[in-house]
């Protein structure tokens, strides 16, 4: 089995944390339990992304259409969230770890949107590794509101470039690759400007059984592409 190319390791790898729901269901277990999982499995993910050299990432944790769910469980996967992020804001800002956001997140239960703000306000100065986390976010929904933002500026004609310092990742490089688990192979909303050149890479494994052995599978299989941007072919160890 060949090794991982260290100089080749992705910048900005985002995550659509999917099957949650069906892990616990296969498990006989409610579908909180498995957005518990869940988190475990980012808390994990998050560790393994650092210690190959990834600068930034990106988690899918809750889109604009997650609220037609039932209360009790979105009310239970924020209840998660702010348990996890009230646990280790210390430990972000020990690592210098960068918490960033990207929704609406104004729409979140106030407590967790206090949080989040004090949270990404405490960590903003930090440059190693950013966590980007989505929550009430959708892609499209960005867009309309970059446009706005626009539109507010008085802007009559814009570049690519106005357009992308308008939304959520600003920031942020593209992302590189994105990994959606659960066996689902579609986008559903997210990054949808961003990941134009991204590679997708799509696993059934569940998100919460997803570990840093399939992490390291799909950074391999990311290497072993040809990204070619448009061009004829990739020049040779870039
Ligand atoms: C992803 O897991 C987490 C969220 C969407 C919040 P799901 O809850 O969608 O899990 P499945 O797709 O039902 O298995
Ligand atoms: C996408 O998963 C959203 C998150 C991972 C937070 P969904 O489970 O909501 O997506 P669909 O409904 O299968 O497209
Ligand atoms: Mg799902």
């Amino acid at each position: 089995m060949f090794k991982i190319n260290k100089n080749k390791i992705p910048y900005h790898v985002g995550f659509i944390m999917d099957g949650n729901g069906r892990w616990a269901q296969k498990r006989l277990l409610p579908r909180l339990a498995g957005h518990k999982a869940g988190v475990e499995a980012l808390k994990r993910v998050t560790s393994a992304a650092r210690e190959l050299g990834i600068k930034e990432l990106s988690f899918f944790a809750f889109s604009t259409e997650n609220w037609q769910r039932d209360k009790e469980e979105v009310d239970g996967i924020f209840d998660l969230i702010e348990k996890h992020l009230e646990e280790n804001f210390e430990k972000f800002i020990e690592e210098k770890v960068t918490i960033t956001t990207m929704g609406d997140i104004s729409k979140l239960p106030q407590k967790l949107y206090r949080l989040l703000i004090d949270i990404t306000e405490k960590t903003k100065h930090n440059t190693e590794f950013v966590v980007n986390i989505a929550l009430n976010y959708g892609s499209r929904a960005e867009v309309v509101r970059a446009c706005n933002k626009l539109i507010e500026k008085g802007k009559k004609n814009i570049t690519l470039q106005d357009f992308a310092s308008e939304l959520y990742t600003a920031s942020m490089k593209d992302p590189d690759l994105i990994i959606r688990t659960s066996g689902e192979q579609r986008l559903s909303n997210f990054m949808l400007f961003q990941s134009a050149y991204a590679e997708l890479y799509f696993t059934k494994t569940y998100w919460p059984d997803f570990t840093k052995k399939h992490l390291v599978k799909a950074i391999k299989n990311y290497q072993s592409r040809d990204r070619r941007f448009g061009k004829i072919k990739q020049e040779k160890n870039k």
